[in-house]
């Protein structure tokens, strides 16, 4: 049984969605929270983006005992010293770094060679690596990037010290047939793929980010990134709760475990979404305000036999009280008589006709 360690950044790449921001004391109760799910790494913020940043980065490492607590770094010595700073009374502390290794990143944004690149990732690694025992390296656009050049870029990092590579799919642009592809060539292509911790980060721009993070996983990906509610830049990021369900309701073909707390599923997502503003869609999978509901006749009929015709999630997995069967015009007669009965009326049996 592989363990999944789930790697939260609900407050970075979270806040990072249009209109969310989180004051100080938001974010200690989201990181608490975070906690109490069974998170073991919450990537706290971005150090180096203000000063804001860094002491809500600092609050949270002091007030954190069992999670890693992490912060996002670019390859820039000045970046990972300020992380270091906020992080440094942390119980557990990692850094993540990151750099962009395709060629439309190099060379429209960061006006980059291939080989400076490798040089600023073999130089910052390293530097990062003198002060934090645990160093995450992203090579951002890592499914644009050239694969050979993504293998350079990774071994690179792994031999600067390196001890976990992150994957991401930062614009959303892969499938989950290429992605456990390329988790296959990164595996053969590694020779020490088994001594680092392989990640995965995706975005959820062509709605495919939850089946890319499990297509990952699938193929040696030990750690999961993601938010909760996958709220996050643009479509937003993996939506963690549905990754830790579904490798848990489908254990038998994942074969993984994780340390989330399921039960504490609807308590983390209620407050994300109270915080953030922004609302749940009822139809949303695992905590959307449908997803125990049945309202056809045919649904009912069978949920009131037995559960589970139609529910493949217990609502009390995930911390939801009880399904429903909202009365409808395509709703039954035994939905409707329970309901009668609920609110404590008898039917004779001509009336339930
Ligand atoms: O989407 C992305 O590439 C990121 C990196 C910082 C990992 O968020
Ligand atoms: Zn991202």
């Amino acid at each position: 049984m592989a363990y999944i360690q789930f790697f939260d950044t609900t407050l970075r790449d979270g806040e990072q969605t249009p209109g969310v921001n989180f004051n100080q004391q938001e974010k200690i109760q989201i990181a608490r929270q975070l906690e109490t799910y069974g998170v073991d790494v919450i990537e706290a913020g971005f150090p180096i983006a203000s000063d804001g940043d860094f002491h809500s980065v600092k609050e949270i490492a002091n007030v954190i005992k069992t999670a890693t607590v992490c912060g996002l770094a670019r390859s820039v010595e000045r970046d990972i010293d300020r992380a270091y700073e906020a992080l440094r009374d942390a119980a557990n502390a990692q850094v993540h770094v990151f750099l962009a290794t395709s060629d439309v990143h190099m060379k429209h944004k960061l006006n980059m060679s291939r080989p400076q690149v490798l040089a600023s990732i073999k130089h910052h690694v390293a530097h990062a690596r003198k002060l934090f025992p645990i160093v995450q390296f992203s090579p951002e656009d890592a499914t644009r990037t050239d694969p050979a050049f993504l293998v350079e870029a990774v071994q690179t990092a792994i031999d600067a010290g390196a001890t976990v590579i992150n994957i991401p799919d930062t614009v959303g642009f892969t499938n989950p047939t290429e992605f456990g592809a390329l988790f296959r060539y990164l595996r053969e292509s590694i020779p020490r793929f088994d001594e680092v911790i392989f990640s995965t980060h995706c975005h959820d721009d062509l709605g495919m980010s939850v089946a890319n993070a499990l297509a990952a996983i699938e193929n040696g990906a030990r750690r999961v990134e993601g938010t909760v509610n996958g709220i996050g830049e643009r479509a937003g990021n993996t939506a963690l709760e549905e990754v830790a369900v579904a490798l848990h309701i489908r254990n038998d073909y994942y074969k993984s475990e994780s340390g989330i707390i399921l039960n504490q599923t609807k308590k983390t997502s209620d407050l994300i979404s109270r915080l953030s503003g922004m609302p749940v869609p009822r139809n949303k999978a695992i905590i959307g305000g449908n997803a125990y509901a049945h309202e056809s006749g045919i649904h009912q009929d069978g949920v009131l036999k037995e559960p589970t015709t139609y529910e493949i999630i217990t609502p009390a997995l995930v911390g939801v009280e009880k399904n429903s069967l909202p009365l409808g015009k395509l709703s039954g007669r035994h939905a409707f008589v329970t309901r009668m009965e609920e609110l404590g009326y008898t039917m004779t049996d001509d009336e339930e006709k």
